[in-house]
């Protein structure tokens, strides 16, 4: 039997076709009963069959396997389970017969706290705690739930039936209810036979619920269930899913394939949200939405989650991924659309220019050696967890992005139709999608893609100008300043003054030199001293490279370009995403070393009559981790430093001040919250004054609109920069809000800015605080935002309690953001050492390659420091930076 043991998939000697499940969840023991009757097909001779199961206890004496017309029943002479595989291999006497059959199970489980396989999460109701029971088998944890086969590849109907359900409670599936039989306290719910599908995405939930409904034009029913009460607060996401649902029709020219589609908010949940074949399942936060105290961001953000799960009831339920090495198809693709929905459904969000801001947490994770190729190896379960990541997802959707830029929207789609028609109730590989996309489009898009998504990593191309030529020289781009060997094919965009000049090509060598002499009779090649615009001189020039941003690497200029395009910044002739792509490029080139602090804070400068949110959004990220940085390198600078990035807020600040303005944009209402959140943390004194303020009146008030949503992140923070142990007042008034809010919203917002206070005493309460029963265990990666001041702190109390986090957090993806939030701001090597020595002795699958990356990022940090150390100049350059003084 062990030669089943350690294998990637299961063997292919039975396949699944149909499952009849029965499940007896019983909410007050916490546990569940259950037998699966699956329909098999026998393709090869065998005595074994191999399945998967997990956590259940398999009663071998239920396991039989019958023919149709024959009264023969093969009983198993073994059964037994490997847990670290999740594996059940039955084993018979006799070879079993090719053909049809049925394989019957009976088993139980428990109704565990681990937010994944079938899970108990709790509620209130009345002022009682209650218990629900949900589903999450995303990626690999069906198999919690009965015995099948747990491979996206291994399609099959699925008929639920749930038993002894309490009579008041609502259970959901995947498809409409075909039968409910109550008998006195308790109820049987079957449900339809499902279309053909994977395991992971099959979902159950019984709780108590209220609903809002609504129908889109081709008559799918759509419901938003919410906790007893809140049903008002699902409206807003009800709208968005039939909007989406009715464009999603169109665009990929097929039907939504079921009859209904509800969608549930799951008050425990440990991903964001989660695409379930018709029963999408949602964090609290995700899905709800309240007028009055709901922000603009969480507006958007449940904006964007619902087009995600709605993009994948076609791309990934309908045409599913065959290996979790396309996870990038379902994540990438899902990510991509749900901007293009968002777009249509929010023009004045700019969302495409907000993209950028998702890209660039791409960019960052693939500057890293440890990072890995889009279309990844997986050789077990365990490694599944791990690659639900900004690869997957961001520079998965960022390579769709570039792919649609520069094969056109129109053909783009047209084969997109394509590929889901041709694909539909089946899987697919990367490669099927290229081959859609080469037919439709009769680009080789497969040669160039292939460069994308089969190696790790990403091009910096170097621009230089000389003799009214432009050299491009790609090399890989690593934020440790290495050297990286890969080679892509890069779509090279270029403007040159204007935005309605443009040239294109391929970049598909090492270098190319382009002759720009006619490239518009500009004149950048002739202005002799290049570096920027001067009184005499009227002409004023700029080269951009990567347009709109639109390629996924970055560019590195000249001094020369770099100097026009500084000022192109300073005079507003640069579109917002060129703006911010300049930006981002700067900062990381400055992190690889390759470009100085001081250099860097003088292009910062270019931006300080900025108001687009998405650029000063980026602006102000950077502009944190560069106190980060300084305050490491340079720590008697740091004042100053933090004066000038202070100065760099004030236009924006007191173009938008504190009170929300009548009819002002959405990105307004984000920024604001944002600019005053950073001032209070760079210490602005009349900020955290006004907050205070603001935040007395609203302990005295919840309903006074002195603090908005959308600016009360920015208060609690401030409040938070002037605790100390000694004077804890708005630390025990912010813990008072938490306890009395039954907003998740609100509740998140509190933890979130708890760990910003300077003084690492309080940071451990806080810490410590994240480990009771008061913080739902999905909620504590919020308390992780440590300030500086609190490394430290947390590094030593992650160690301290490495047992009781590995052990609630241990198994699923939440667990790789504890790791990665406490250890990559560390920054020297003494550090390095610590953690992997920590780790050796501690170890944890389920974090391998977060660690190495957070290791790395350790390693970038304390080489930049050391770098900022060398620069002599920087006090000078400093002093003369203009907006230094407010
Ligand atoms: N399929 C994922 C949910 C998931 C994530 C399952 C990780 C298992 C492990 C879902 O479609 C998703 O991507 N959710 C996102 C939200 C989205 C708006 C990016 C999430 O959970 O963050
Ligand atoms: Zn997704």
């Amino acid at each position: 039997m062990s030669q089943f043991k350690g294998q990637a998939r299961l063997p292919k000697f039975a396949v699944p076709k149909r499952y009849d499940v029965k499940l007896k969840p019983d909410l007050v023991a916490c546990k569940f009963g259950g037998s699966v009757a699956i329909d098999l097909d026998i393709v090869a001779d065998t005595r074994f069959i191999v399945l998967n199961a997990a956590e259940l206890s398999v009663n071998a004496a239920s396991a039989s396997f019958t023919q149709p017309h024959s009264s023969k029943v093969f009983k198993p002479s073994k059964v037994d389970g490997f847990e670290e595989d999740g594996i059940l291999v039955m084993e018979f006497e006799e070879t079993l017969p090719i053909g049809l059959g049925v394989l019957d199970i009976g088993f139980e489980g428990i109704l565990n706290d681990n937010m994944k396989g079938f899970y108990r999460s709790t509620y209130e109701h009345n002022g009682e705690k209650k218990n629900m029971a949900v589903t999450q088998f995303e990626p690999v944890d069906a198999r919690r739930c009965f015995p099948c086969w747990d491979e996206p590849a291994c399609k099959a109907t699925f008929k639920i039936t749930l038993e002894d359900v309490p009579s008041e409670l609502v259970a959901l599936s995947n498809m409409p209810v075909s039968e409910e039989k109550v008998n006195g306290p308790f109820k049987t719910v079957s449900y339809l036979e499902t279309p053909i599908m994977s395991t992971y995405l099959v979902a159950i939930v019984v709780g108590l619920f209220d609903y809002v409904e609504d129908h889109t034009c081709d008559g799918v029913k759509v419901r938003v269930y919410c906790q007893v009460g809140k049903e008002s607060q699902g409206k807003f996401a009800l709208e968005v899913a039939v909007k989406t649902l009715e464009l999603y029709t169109e665009y990929f020219g097929v039907h939504y394939p079921l009859p209904k589609l509800d969608m549930v908010a799951i008050p425990d949940f440990s991903a964001g949200a989660m695409e379930n074949y018709g029963l999408v399942t949602y964090r609290e936060t995700a899905l709800l939405f309240d007028d009055q105290h709901s922000s603009a961001s969480s507006k958007q953000n449940v904006t964007i989650t619902v087009a995600h799960e709605l993009a994948h009831q076609w791309f990934g339920n309908l045409v599913t991924m065959e290996w979790w090495t396309d996870l990038w198809l379902n994540e990438g693709f899902a990510t991509w659309v749900s901007y293009l929905a968002t777009e249509s459904l929010f023009p004045e969000w700019k969302i495409w220019t907000q993209f950028l801001d998702e890209s660039t947490e791409g960019l960052r994770l693939d500057g890293l050696e440890e990072s890995h190729p889009i279309e990844v190896e997986i050789n077990h379960a365990a490694e599944v967890d791990e690659i639900f990541d900004a690869i997957s997802y961001t520079k998965g959707a960022s390579v769709i992005r570039m792919l649609q830029n520069y094969l056109g929207a129109e053909p783009f789609q047209r084969s997109l139709a394509a590929y889901i028609k041709k694909h539909a109730y089946s899987n697919a590989k990367t490669e099927d999608l290229w081959a859609a996309l080469e037919e439709g489009s009769g680009e080789p898009v497969n040669k160039l893609m292939n460069s994308w998504t089969q190696q790790k990593g990403y091009p910096v191309v170097s621009v230089e100008v000389k003799d009214q030529k432009l050299k491009f020289e790609q090399t890989q781009f690593l934020s440790s300043g290495s050297q990286g060997n890969g080679e892509w094919i890069v779509p090279i965009t270029s403007c040159c003054g204007s935005y309605d000049v443009r040239k294109s090509f391929l970049l598909k060598t090492k270098s190319e030199v382009l002759d720009i002499k006619e490239f518009l009779g500009c004149s950048i090649a002739e202005t002799e001293s290049g570096s920027s615009c001067n009184k005499n001189n009227t002409v004023c020039s700029w080269i951009k490279i990567n347009v709109d941003q639109a390629g996924f690497y970055r560019v590195k200029y000249d001094e020369k370009l770099a100097a026009t395009l500084r000022n192109a910044i300073q005079n507003k002739y640069l579109s917002a995403t060129d703006k911010f792509g300049i930006l981002d490029d700067s900062y990381s080139l400055s992190m690889a070393c390759q470009l100085s602090f001081a250099s860097l804070l003088t292009l910062l400068a270019a931006y300080k009559e900025e108001l687009d949110y998405t650029v000063l959004s980026n602006l102000i990220s950077i502009s944190r981790k560069l106190a980060r940085i300084a305050a490491d390198a340079v720590p008697k600078l740091l004042d100053l430093i933090n004066q000038f990035f202070i100065g760099l807020l004030q236009y924006s600040a007191e173009k938008l001040g504190w009170q929300p303005k009548p009819g002002e944009s959405h990105l307004d209402a984000m920024l604001r919250g944002e600019i005053l959140t950073t001032l209070a943390l760079f210490g602005h004194e009349p900020t955290i004054n006004e907050a205070s303020r603001r935040f007395h009146a609203y302990l005295d008030d919840r309903n006074m609109p002195l603090l908005p949503p959308d600016i009360r992140k920015a208060a609690y923070v401030a409040v938070m920069q002037r605790v100390t142990q000694s004077n804890r007042a708005g630390y025990d008034s912010l813990l008072r809000v938490y306890r009395e809010s039954d907003q998740s919203e609100e509740r998140n917002r509190v933890l979130g800015s708890l760990a910003s206070c300077p003084d690492p005493d309080i940071i451990l309460e806080v810490l410590n605080f994240l480990l009771t029963s008061e913080v739902r265990n999905q909620d504590a990666i919020f308390g992780l935002a440590v300030s500086s001041n609190g490394r430290e702190t947390a590094w030593t109390w992650l160690k301290d309690n490495w047992v009781q986090i590995s052990k609630t957090w241990g198994s699923g993806f939440l667990i790789t953001q504890f790791v990665s939030a406490i250890v990559s701001p560390l920054a020297s090597f003494e550090k390095v050492k610590e953690v992997e020595e920590f780790f050796k002795a501690h170890p944890n699958p389920a974090v391998t390659r977060t660690l190495k990356q957070s290791i790395e990022r350790v390693q970038i940090n304390t080489k930049w420091v050391q770098s900022v150390q060398g620069e002599k100049d920087l006090p000078k350059v400093l002093k003369e930076l203009p907006s230094s003084k407010y």
